[in-house]
């Protein structure tokens, strides 16, 4: 007899779960979701409240000292990120709107976190490129382009210190990843491709939760490479 690992999840018990994390009701999150439904359908890039509990579990209980996130939008993970950081903890926020940023701006104001966010704008890629050389984390959440994605895990695995911790997001694409033609969604082929790659590499230890719209936890394993000069 196979024995069945897993739970189907219909509505109601997905309901129940996303029912079921703390920090619900935070005022800051349920105002920062309303300026952004304003937005109109672009919203939806917006994580949802359980994913933002679950990435300031993450970095409280790793103690993270620094971190980054490519794809900063209107200010949700940055907001959850930098809530869990130790005291003197930092978020380097990566994004290239202007318009959407603005808005993460003043809710990160509103929350007291000013001083623990550096947000930079411009192109993903090149800004991590063009990093100082004391740059160097503890936790990165990626959520951005997604053809970006496998550049932007190049470019930060040598910059996540041994045990770091990077978190990717929409990596089941709606479902759309058991997609018979991937060919004819580059966003999602370059997903499928990238959780095929994280499952045989070596360099980390990964899992991949069906949480929010699926994302890949992935440590990086001891004894691999890492720059040196830790901020
Ligand atoms: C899905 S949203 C991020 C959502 C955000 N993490 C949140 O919690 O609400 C994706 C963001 O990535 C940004 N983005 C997309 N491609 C980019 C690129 N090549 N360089 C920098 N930012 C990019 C977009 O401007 C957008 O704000």
């Amino acid at each position: 007899m196979a024995l069945q690992h897993y739970i189907r999840l219909d509505d109601a018990l997905c309901a129940y779960v996303r029912n079921h994390h703390s920090g619900q009701g935070d005022p800051v999150f349920l105002d920062l979701r309303e300026e952004t439904m304003r937005l109109g359908a672009v919203a939806e890039m917006m994580i949802p409240e359980e994913e933002a509990s679950l990435l300031s579990l993450l970095v409280g209980a790793m103690r993270v000292q620094r971190a980054i996130e490519i794809g900063t939008f209107t200010g949700a993970s940055g907001l959850a990120i930098a809530r869990g950081l130790t005291v003197g903890g930092k978020l380097l926020s990566l994004d290239r709107s202007e318009e959407w940023t603005r808005i993460a701006r003043a809710f990160w104001g509103r929350a007291g976190l000013d001083d623990r966010i550096e947000l930079r704008l411009g192109p993903a890629l090149p800004s991590l490129e063009a990093l100082e050389a004391e740059w160097s984390f503890d936790f990165a959440f990626v959520d951005a382009d997604k053809t970006g994605y496998d550049a932007y895990y190049e470019a930060l695995l040598p910059r996540m210190r041994p045990g770091g911790v990077i978190v990717f997001d929409n990596m089941l694409r709606e479902g759309r990843i058991l997609g018979r033609d991937l060919r004819r969604d580059p966003d999602t082929e370059a997903i499928a491709r990238l959780n095929d790659k994280l499952r045989e590499d070596s360099r980390i230890e990964g899992v991949l939760l069906p949480i929010a719209d699926g994302i890949y936890l992935c440590r990086k394993k001891e004894g691999e490479a890492s720059l040196p000069n830790r901020h």
